[in-house]
C-alpha cells in the first residue's frame, strides 16, 4: 500500500515537468534574505500600538473565504504580469490575522444576514435575521420586539463619530442593512415582499427602516452616476447617498466604467468625506459580490471582485494613517471554492491542472465547487473541459453535485487588522468579537468609559452623522 502510494506520488511529480520561476530563487541567499527582511519587520511588532483609534473601518469580503484570498492573490500578481503566487495582496501587508469562527447560532453552514448581525451588533443571530438576537425566529415578526441589538455604527454616531456604508449590493442587502435595521427575515427588503400578517403586526421592511433609522437622511446629497460623484468637493459635502445601480452594482469585470464608480472609487470619495470630522468616523466596506460570483460558480467574477476590494483596502489606507485608524478586514463566510491539482508555478489561476483524470482520462480546471451550477454531465459522462471557454469571465466551475445556487463553506475566515490594538485580533476567535475589539480601541458603545481622557470630551461632540450609503433604487421604492 505505502510503496503504491509512493509511485502515485512520483508520477504526479513527474508530469509537472519544469515549470518556470525566477532564477534568483534558486539561490538560498535569496530566501534567506527575504525570511530576515521579513523578521526585522516582525520584531518590529513588539511595540505594540496601543493608541486610541479615532477611526475605524470594516472591509467586508461577503464570502471571500482563505480559498478565495488565496486565489485572488494569484490573480493580482498575474494581472501585473508575475507568476502570481509571491504576490502581496494589500490585506497581506497587516500585521495581525487571526481566524473568525462564523457559524449562527441555528446554523454550522452560517448565512450574511447572521454573520453580519455578529462583525456589526456583536452577538451571534439566527440565520436570515438581522440586528436582532439569537431570540428572534426568522419570518416571526412577533419575535422582533424587545430582542432587537444595535450595531457599531449606531455606537460610533452616538460618540460623535461620522459613520458611512459603503457597498457594491443593493442597500438593503444582508451585510449593510445590520448596520441601521431590525428585521427578523433578510428577505423584507420592501413592504412588497413581506407576508400581509407581519405588516399588519407592524413589521418594518428594511428599505423603510434605511429611511426611518438613519438620522438626516433626507439632508443627503444624492447622486446616482460616477461623473456626479467624482466632481463633489468633499470639503461641501457632510451627508451623501449615492445609488449607481437599480439592484447590485455590476461585477466590476463587466461595469461601465463611465458611468458607474468602482468599489476603490466610492470608498475614496467616503472616506474624504468622513474623515473631516475632527472625532473620527467608523465605515463599513463591503465587496458584497464575491459571494454573488461563487454562487454562480463564476469563479472568475468573484476573484475579481475580490482583487478589486484589495484596491479599495490599497486606497483607504493612503487617506489613513495606521497610527489613529484601526482598519480590519475579514469576510462573513466562505464557500466551497477550491483551487488545486498540483499546478506549476505560474499557472493562470483559471487554468487546468497539468494532468488528466485517470478515471475519465479528461483534463480539469484547477478551480472546482464542491456543488453548484457548474455541474455538467454530457451523455452520462463529465464534460471534456478541454473544448470549452474556462477561461471565459461567466464560465462556471465544474462542481460535484448540482445545485442552482453554490452554497457557502463552514470553515473559519480570516481576519486581517491594523492600526490601534489590531493585536487584540490574534488567536482564533468568535466572529462577534469583532465589533467588541473595535469598540474598545475607539472607547465606544459600552467601552466608552474604559479611556476617558482627563480632557473627557471624548463622544462629547454633537452628532455630525455623514451617511456616505451608495447603491440600488428600484427595491427601494417598492
Ligand atoms: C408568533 O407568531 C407565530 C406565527 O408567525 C405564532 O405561531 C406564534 O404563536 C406567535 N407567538 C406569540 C407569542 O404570539
Ligand atoms: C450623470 O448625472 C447628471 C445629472 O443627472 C447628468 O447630467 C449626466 O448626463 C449623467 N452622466 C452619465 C454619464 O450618466
Ligand atoms: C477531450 O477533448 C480534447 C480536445 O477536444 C481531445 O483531444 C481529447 O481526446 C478529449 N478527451 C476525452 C477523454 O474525450
Ligand atoms: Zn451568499
Amino acid at each position: 500500500m505505502t510503496a503504491l502510494l509512493i509511485i502515485c506520488f512520483c508520477l504526479i511529480l513527474g508530469s509537472l515537468g519544469n515549470p518556470q520561476f525566477p532564477e534568483q530563487e534558486k539561490d538560498p541567499k535569496f530566501w534567506n534574505t527575504w525570511a530576515q527582511r521579513t523578521l526585522k519587520n516582525a520584531l518590529t511588532l513588539q511595540e505594540l500600538n496601543k493608541n486610541k483609534a479615532k477611526n475605524l473601518i470594516l472591509f467586508l469580503g461577503d464570502g471571500m473565504g482563505i480559498p478565495t484570498v488565496t486565489a485572488a492573490r494569484i490573480l493580482k500578481g498575474q494581472l501585473n504580469g508575475q507568476s502570481g503566487e509571491e504576490t502581496q495582496l494589500e490585506m497581506d501587508k497587516f500585521p495581525f490575522v487571526s481566524l473568525s469562527k462564523t457559524y449562527n447560532t441555528n446554523a454550522q453552514v452560517p448565512d450574511s444576514a447572521g454573520t453580519a448581525t455578529a462583525y456589526l451588533c456583536g452577538v451571534k443571530a439566527n440565520e436570515g435575521t438581522l440586528g436582532v438576537s439569537a431570540a428572534a425566529v426568522r419570518s416571526q415578526c412577533n419575535t422582533t420586539q424587545g430582542n432587537e441589538v444595535t450595531s457599531i455604527l449606531k455606537w460610533a454616531k452616538d460618540a460623535g463619530k461620522s459613520v458611512g456604508i459603503v457597498t457594491t449590493t443593493r442597500v438593503n442587502h444582508a451585510t449593510p442593512s445590520a448596520a441601521y435595521a431590525h428585521c427578523v427575515d433578510r428577505d423584507w427588503y420592501s413592504d412588497n415582499e413581506m407576508p400581509v400578517e407581519a405588516l399588519q403586526a407592524g413589521c418594518k421592511d428594511i428599505a423603510r427602516q434605511l429611511f426611518e433609522n438613519i438620522p438626516n437622511i433626507d439632508k443627503n446629497h444624492y447622486v446616482w452616476n460616477k461623473t456626479q460623484l467624482l466632481s463633489l468637493n468633499p470639503n461641501n459635502v457632510d451627508y451623501l447617498l449615492g445609488l449607481f445601480e437599480p439592484g447590485d452594482m455590476i461585477y466590476d469585470l463587466e461595469r461601465d466604467t463611465e458611468s458607474d464608480p468602482s468599489l476603490t472609487e466610492m470608498v475614496d470619495v467616503a472616506i474624504k468625506i468622513l474623515k473631516k470630522n475632527p472625532s473620527g468616523f467608523y465605515l463599513l466596506v463591503e465587496g458584497g459580490r464575491i459571494d454573488h460570483g461563487h454562487h454562480e460558480g463564476k469563479a472568475k467574477q468573484a476573484l475579481h471582485e475580490a482583487v478589486e476590494m484589495d484596491r479599495a483596502i490599497g486606497r483607504a489606507g493612503l487617506l489613513t494613517s495606521d497610527h489613529e485608524t484601526l482598519t480590519i478586514v475579514t469576510a462573513d463566510h466562505s464557500h466551497v471554492f477550491s483551487f488545486g491539482g498540483y499546478t506549476p508555478r505560474g499557472n493562470t489561476i483559471f487554468g487546468l491542472a497539468p494532468m488528466l483524470s485517470d478515471v475519465d482520462q479528461k483534463p480539469f480546471t484547477s478551480i472546482l465547487y464542491g456543488n453548484g451550477p457548474g455541474y455538467k454531465v454530457i451523455n452520462g459522462a463529465r464534460e471534456n473541459v478541454s473544448a470549452v471557454d474556462y477561461k471565459g469571465n461567466n464560465y462556471q466551475a465544474q462542481a460535484a453535485v448540482p445545485l442552482n445556487a453554490e452554497t457557502h463553506g463552514g470553515e473559519d475566515v480570516a481576519v486581517f487588522a491594523k492600526g490601534p490594538l489590531a493585536h487584540l485580533l490574534h488567536g482564533v476567535h468568535e466572529q462577534n468579537y469583532i465589533p467588541h475589539v473595535m469598540a474598545y480601541a475607539a472607547c465606544i458603545g459600552e467601552y466608552r468609559e474604559h479611556c476617558m481622557s482627563p480632557s473627557g470630551s471624548a463622544g462629547l461632540r454633537p452628532a455630525f452623522s455623514i451617511v456616505a450609503v451608495i447603491l440600488s433604487a428600484a427595491r427601494l421604492l417598492c
